[in-house]
């Protein structure tokens, strides 16, 4: 089922990577790709103050990327480390101006990134037989159900720093218990794109989300595109508390609808951990 989707998305890949070539032309974005640094948020953080023009905040109307294939200090959710062994993984820090962002409200900017992500990885992975991206609540993004890429999105002053680390050529072992403890992962070249370049990957990245964020954006669109990339019959197991739920669906406000495999009702799960740095959520409901 998952693998049609994707066949599918392929056919029309096409048309997009038109629309990235032209995004590439047009300068977007300013590109940036380091041989190494701590982390490309505090990276993206250090241009943008550099960049400080006039009192406009540091924004010429330009998206700044940041990317590299080793970080020495990568960060994760949750106060969690994001590792790569310096072998050509992605690292890649876009910072966009939160002001002019086509989609509202902010909460399903996250589920947008794991869109754009989940499209550019179908795209690399054409000549790669039997690899399937899907989306789990709220945005990892995955390849034939392990984790393959992981977002981080921090809020500096105006600017959004949608963080993205991708496994492109080699993946971690993750612990499966402790404060590091996360999904089981795999990389592109585990599914077969032995072929997969980091820094190509990170720029058409780049220009998805630039092109994004100059484009136009509504919550039903945003939910249609989602919700086209998640395995619904993969169930979820809270962090927190270890209890199994099944994804119903996704609500125009990037919460997710999900009833217990245990019984009872219905109810909707927020990604607070997610949010914190950007908004105030005034009524969370249960955190994944
Ligand atoms: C997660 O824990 O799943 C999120 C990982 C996010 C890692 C990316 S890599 C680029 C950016 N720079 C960082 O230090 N973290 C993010």
């Amino acid at each position: 089922m998952l693998l049609g989707r994707v066949l599918l998305l392929t056919a029309a890949h096409s048309g997009r990577r038109r629309m990235a070539a032209q995004a590439q032309s047009c300068d977007a974005f300013e590109w940036h790709w380091l041989r190494e640094t701590k982390s490309t948020q505090d990276a993206a953080k250090e241009i943008l103050k550099q960049r400080v023009v006039g009192n406009n905040n540091g924004h010429d109307g330009k998206h700044v990327a940041v990317a590299t294939a080793h970080q020495t200090a990568g960060r994760g959710t949750r106060g969690r480390t994001w590792k790569d062994d310096g072998r050509g993984n992605v690292a890649l820090t876009v910072a966009l101006d939160m002001r002019h962002l086509p989609l509202k409200p902010v909460t399903l900017v996250p589920l947008r990134v794991g869109v754009e992500v989940a499209r550019v990885l179908a795209d690399h992975l054409e000549d790669a037989p039997g690899c399937a991206v899907s989306l789990k609540w709220p945005n990892d993004v995955l390849l034939n159900g392990k984790k393959v890429c992981g977002v981080l999105i921090e809020a500096d002053g105006d600017a959004l720093l949608v963080g993205v680390g991708i496994n492109v050529a080699t993946h971690p072992d993750v612990p499966q218990a402790g404060p590091e403890r996360g999904r089981e992962a795999t990389s592109l070249a585990a599914g077969g794109a032995t072929s997969a370049d980091a820094e190509a990957i990170a720029k058409d990245l780049a220009t998805h989300l630039s092109t994004w964020a100059d484009g136009v954006d509504d919550a039903p669109t945003l939910v249609a595109h989602w919700s086209h990339f998640v395995d619904w019959s993969l169930p979820l197991t809270l962090r927190d508390t270890s209890e199994v739920v099944a994804p119903v669906r996704l609500l125009p406000d990037g919460r997710l609808r999900v009833r217990p495999a245990a019984g009872g009702p219905e109810r909707d799960l927020v990604a607070e951990y997610l949010l914190l740095s950007l908004i105030h959520i005034s009524e969370p409901t249960r955190q994944e």
